[in-house]
This record gives structure tokens, sequence and C-alpha cells, in this order.
């Protein structure tokens, strides 16, 4: 694992980019794993930005969001379908027959997940997962005691989540309950994975997931068995890091290295 400390949100989102924009260049036609939140809204004004000034270009790309509150219809102005529109898919060339999230109004729901799961498999599985992380510890909506092996599937939400979540809506008792989520076990799969994080609410949970032990009840923990993970943290987000000396000092060091280190993993 890599975790990067940021000075700003803005570095960190800018950091991302570049990871992004890296990927895009090695392969035109990546499969691009998406996350909502306030975490990536800085990454993806930077990707439209990009964009509009330098052609960064998305026209083969290929998306899959994470998650999807249940009951919720693209249309709504709080599912994660319009959110993705209005930050990012809206303002760049992707094909929309291209992009996947979750769909929050499927029928059936099992038979949904098991076809979102098939679809990541015939794109090719994803190149590059996006992932910010919930304040207790969750990765997509996998909630603490998620198997690490869990799949695609409906997942009841904790009292916290749905806490976190109240700000976006007009009441808390509006906040859906359960959501269509990612397994950690599917996620784990994606060739790359990106955490970001941000902020003092992320610190302390940031430290537990990176440093703590491996664990069904923080499921970021898992991401210490991926073989290429990347973590930017701003300086807020990483203040709890017991290493983050040796991890600043990684950073200058293998900057010293690039191009040579480029898409090698410490
Ligand atoms: P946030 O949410 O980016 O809004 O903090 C992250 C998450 O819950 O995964």
């Amino acid at each position: 694992m890599e975790t990067i400390i940021a000075d700003t949100y803005e570095e960190m989102s800018r950091i991302a980019a570049d990871m992004i924009e890296r990927q895009l260049m090695r392969k035109p036609s990546s499969v691009l794993g998406l996350a909502t939140g306030s975490t990536p809204v800085g990454l993806y004004r930077e990707l439209v930005r990009r964009h509009k000034e330098q052609g960064l270009d998305f026209s083969k790309v290929i998306t899959f969001n994470l998650d999807e509150y249940l009951d919720l219809r693209p249309s709504h102005p709080q599912s994660y379908r319009y959110f993705m529109n209005e930050n990012l898919f809206n303002h760049i060339n992707v094909d929309p027959k291209n992009i996947h999230v979750p769909y929050g109004h499927a029928g059936d729901v099992e038979e949904f997940c098991e076809w979102y799961e098939q679809e990541i498999k015939r794109a090719g599985g994803i190149d590059i997962q996006v992932l910010g992380i919930g304040a207790d510890g969750h990765i997509a909506f996998n909630e603490p005691g998620s198997s690490l092996g869990s799949r695609t599937r409906l997942k009841t939400l904790t009292k916290q989540t749905i806490e976190d979540n109240a700000r976006f809506f007009d009441k808390a008792e509006e906040v859906p309950r359960f959501a269509i989520t990612m397994g950690v076990g599917t996620i784990l799969e994606a060739r790359e994975i990106l955490l970001l994080a941000n902020s003092r609410k992320k610190a302390d949970i940031i430290a537990e997931a990176l440093e703590g032990p491996i664990t069904a009840q923080v499921s970021a923990s898992a991401l210490q068995m991926h073989r290429h993970v990347t973590v930017i943290v701003d300086a807020e987000g990483g203040s709890k890091l017991k290493r983050a000396d040796y991890y600043k000092w990684i950073f200058q060091e293998k900057k010293r290295l690039i191009p040579r280190l480029i898409g090698k993993v410490t």
C-alpha cells in the first residue's frame, strides 16, 4: 500500500486526478469504478476541468458505481445516479450506455445484483476503483460486519451512516435504510484501488483501517490484502497515522525515482 499525505483537499484531489488521467492514457477504454459522497467531488471537478481545458477523453471509458440507495429512482435528487450526473457524467464525454450505477428501483434486487456482478466481469473487470471511507470504516455501503468476501447485495445501513447522510435530505426520516452495494470481495477484485479521505472526521478511522488489524468490523481494513492500493489523505485526514513520517518519506523518495517507478507498487 502506498499512503500519500497531501497538504490540502485540493492537492489530494489533484493527485487522484493524475492517477485517473495516467490510467486513461495507458488504456483509453479503462473500466473505472466510481464513488459518491463529498470526498470525491474535488476529484470529479478536476477531471471535468481537464476534459474541458485539456481534452481528457472519456469516450471509450466504462464506469461502474459502487452503490445506490434502495427505492430511489435515478431522477431523485438524492440518488447516487443523480449525484454522478451532476458532478461528473453531464460534464464529460462518457457514452451514457457505458455508465452503470446500481438501480435502486430494481424489481428483483437479488437478480439485479447478480446481473451487476456479471456486467463488471463482461466489461473485463474494474481497472481502477475510487473509494471514500465512512466514519464507521465502510467502503461503498459495506457496513461493519460485512463479510470480507461479500458480493453485490442489499445492505441495511447503520444508524451512524443514516445520520451522516441525513445532511443531504430534508429530514432524517427520509434517508433510505437500505442500499444496493458492491461487496468487499467485488471491490478487492479491482486491479487498482484509490482510497481518498479528508478532514479530521476521518482521521481515526483512516488510522484504524490502514494501521489496525484486518477485520470485518472495519471493511476498509480489507484493503490491506490488495496488491495495488493508493491511499490519498489530506493533512487532517492523515493526522492520526502513526507512520505518517515514513509515508511522507516514501513519497519524497519515490518522486526522485520517477519515471522509473511509475506504475510499480511498493
Ligand atoms: P463522504 O462519504 O465522502 O460523504 O464522507 C464517504 C462514505 O461514506 O463512503
